[in-house]
């Protein structure tokens, strides 16, 4: 197997590559003054298998460019087959129309994927389980709830699970069970789709002790300040946040940062620059989980 890394996030496929045992695979990226990019595999690749890692935020539509680059000079090289590590999605909130006249950006994403040349995609706690039914090829939906409930076990005791919107019921279940079934409470979240302001009413599930929001992602920090305001207000000790992807559009870290959060978990399917890093936020590697995938 041969493994190459776009430019998105090289930190986690280094920690992938050694995990495997193997180098990163030599990749040529050439960017043009106008931000076009020139990509040329230069390893032999004929008849091997080979995996790209590129997770595709930000910028969502330069790291799509550059995997479907990577993968057409791998095909074109004789590679066998490819496998795109997308730990990190993009654009699988448009998953389907939510309003007359939307374009579902995933879908498109999907058919480019598979008219590239990419076998197989490995991805990460996509925001929908019924994503992969869009694909036409094989997407592996992995998760990173377990290394989360490795996590939460360390501070277990009078904790409550909380999911900040009705879409999280099934992630916040299946942590529960992997935690001895601890309770859980639900937020009733609004999102106004024209601004993307969240709007919260209310709980179901009683808050006492340690609260633990748990959610896909964080872009721009606004329904976990909002979810952690209202759990502080009915009576929540400490309150911690798990999500899995760090998409920290905006002012979120800043925000993240001055927040009443006692911690703020994600994970590296997303590189964090040092200017966006903060002293309450804690990173937790999925490199084993995609290793342990590519090796079956
Ligand atoms: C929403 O359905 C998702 O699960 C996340 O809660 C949401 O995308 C987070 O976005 P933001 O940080 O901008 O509120």
């Amino acid at each position: 197997m041969k493994i190459f890394s776009g430019t998105s996030n090289k930190p986690l496929a280094q920690k992938i590559a050694k995990k495997l045992g193997i180098d990163l695979s030599p990749l040529e990226i050439h960017i043009f003054p106008d931000g076009e990019k020139r990509v040329r595999v230069l390893d032999k690749v004929v008849g091997e298998d080979c995996v790209v890692v590129q997770p595709t935020s930000p910028d969502p539509d330069v790291n799509y460019m550059e995997l479907f680059f990577i993968v057409d000079a791998l095909r074109r090289s004789g590679a066998r087959r490819i496998k795109a590590v997308i730990p990190y999605l993009g654009y699988q909130r448009q998953d389907h129309v939510f309003r007359l006249g939307e374009a579902v950006s995933l879908e498109v994403i999907a058919t480019l994927l598979k008219w590239g040349g990419v076998d197989e995609v490995i991805s990460f706690d996509l925001h929908s389980i019924k994503i992969p039914e869009i694909f036409k090829i094989k997407l592996t939906h992995l998760s990173a709830l377990p290394i989360f409930a490795k996590e939460i076990k360390k501070v277990r005791n009078n904790t409550v699970l909380v999911s900040p919107d009705m879409g999280g019921i099934r992630r916040i279940k299946v942590l529960s069970e992997m935690l001895n079934n601890i309770p859980f409470a639900i937020i009733k979240k609004d999102r106004d789709l024209a601004t993307g302001k969240v709007t919260m009413n209310g709980i179901d599930g009683e808050v006492k002790g340690n609260a633990i929001i748990v959610d896909d992602m964080i872009s721009t920090g606004s329904t976990i300040v909002t979810a952690a305001n209202l759990l502080k207000n009915k009576g929540a000790k400490n309150v911690y946040v798990f999500a899995t992807h760090a998409v920290f559009s905006q002012d979120s870290p800043k925000i993240l940062g001055n927040s009443l959060l006692q911690k703020v978990f994600v994970t590296d399917t997303i590189d964090i620059p040092k200017e966006k890093q903060f002293p309450k936020l804690e990173v937790l590697s999925v490199a084993k989980t995609i290793a342990t995938q590519l090796k079956m």
